[in-house]
């Protein structure tokens, strides 16, 4: 693998969550695979488990690790082309992006969605830059429309906790006081439309996600109707994908906290695990007790972090 944003990238699904078990059995088994080898962590934006976890996961390789906060001590990068740069910015990403390849062997880029031009963001303008100069294998740590990391690690955690063959699982949207990107509902509904799962996205009206992620998911939007029998709940908020309105695209349409995950929320369900990437904002996506009620998995998705990073970087190394 040298490239790694989508579901499609890791082949066969059912042989990479096995890979992914045994890896959990013995992180250290390929610790000599990443030897002399360099990972270049670049963070357009804050993390703290994507920075942790994939470390840990290179280190759990081998690897040596150079992490790049571009907007803390780095230049301050244009990555527009033909802009007369005569602002605050002093570098292109254009030769900032090649001369990091001259550094490592591997590079993860996190660069979120500006919310602003709904085509540059879908277009993944950055990561693809990456892609396209940088001359090494590089893989997503969320991007503008992306986040495969988090969805693998759910799906791992889904397959260690669900109680039946074929759960139910739903993705509700939920409140939140800013407006946040799409990368990580997209990914989970691409990772739940490829799993062994009946999968439902509940949201009001005007946050319909992009076609290419919904794919033959069902989308209902009475939330009750949607969680209903659910045995995983993943909330999250994301600002309006802009695919029935354009004009739209970036915005806070609701912060209606009818749709705040708490108990009497759960009670619809079959007696469901709570789900969510974090970080999360308590008592506007969920109530407190929902959080750190006995069916929340929070803390071990956050765990399965490192594990889904380590398969990840494993497929990588293997094929360099
Ligand atoms: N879930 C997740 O990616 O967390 P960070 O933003 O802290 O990395």
């Amino acid at each position: 693998m040298k490239y790694f944003s989508s579901v499609k990238d890791l082949g066969n699904l059912h042989l990479a969550l096995q890979e992914a078990k045994e890896l959990k059995s013995n992180r250290f088994k390929y610790v000599e695979l990443g030897k002399n080898k360099t990972l270049l962590m670049v963070f357009f934006n804050s993390s703290l488990r994507t920075r942790l976890s994939t470390q840990k996961a290179a280190m759990n390789l081998g690897m040596n690790v150079i992490v790049l906060d571009v907007n803390q001590g780095a230049w301050k990068l244009e990555t527009e082309r033909g802009v007369v740069m005569d602002g605050d910015k002093s570098e292109h990403l254009l030769e900032a992006i090649p001369v990091m390849g001259c550094y490592c062997d591997v590079i993860g880029v996190r660069s979120f969605a500006g919310l602003k031009d709904r085509d540059y963001d879908y277009a993944e303008t950055v990561y693809n830059q990456f892609v396209k100069f940088s001359g090494r294998p590089v893989f997503a740590m969320e991007t503008a429309t992306v986040h495969p990391l988090q969805a693998f690690a759910d799906l791992i955690t889904i397959e260690e906790y669900k109680e039946v063959k074929r759960p139910k699982v739903v993705l509700t949207w939920a409140p939140h006081p800013k407006a946040l990107p799409q990368a990580v509902p997209n990914s989970f509904a691409e990772w739940m439309n490829a799993a062994d799962v009946d999968f439902v996205i509940t949201h009001p009206h005007g946050y319909e996600l992009d076609p290419s992620f919904v794919g033959n998911a069902l989308v209902e939007y009475d939330q009750q109707k949607a969680m209903e029998g659910a045995d995983f709940v993943y909330a999250k908020n994301w600002s309006c994908p802009g695919v029935s309105k354009l004009e739209d695209y970036g915005q806070v349409l609701s912060k209606d906290m009818n749709w705040t995950i708490d108990e009497k929320h759960m009670a619809w369900t079959n007696n469901a695990h709570f789900m969510h990437c974090l970080p999360v904002r308590r008592n506007m996506i969920v109530s407190d007790n929902v959080i750190e009620g006995p069916r929340s998995l929070v803390i071990p998705e956050a765990a399965n972090r490192e594990i889904s990073a380590t398969v990840v970087l494993k497929r990588i190394l293997e094929d360099m």
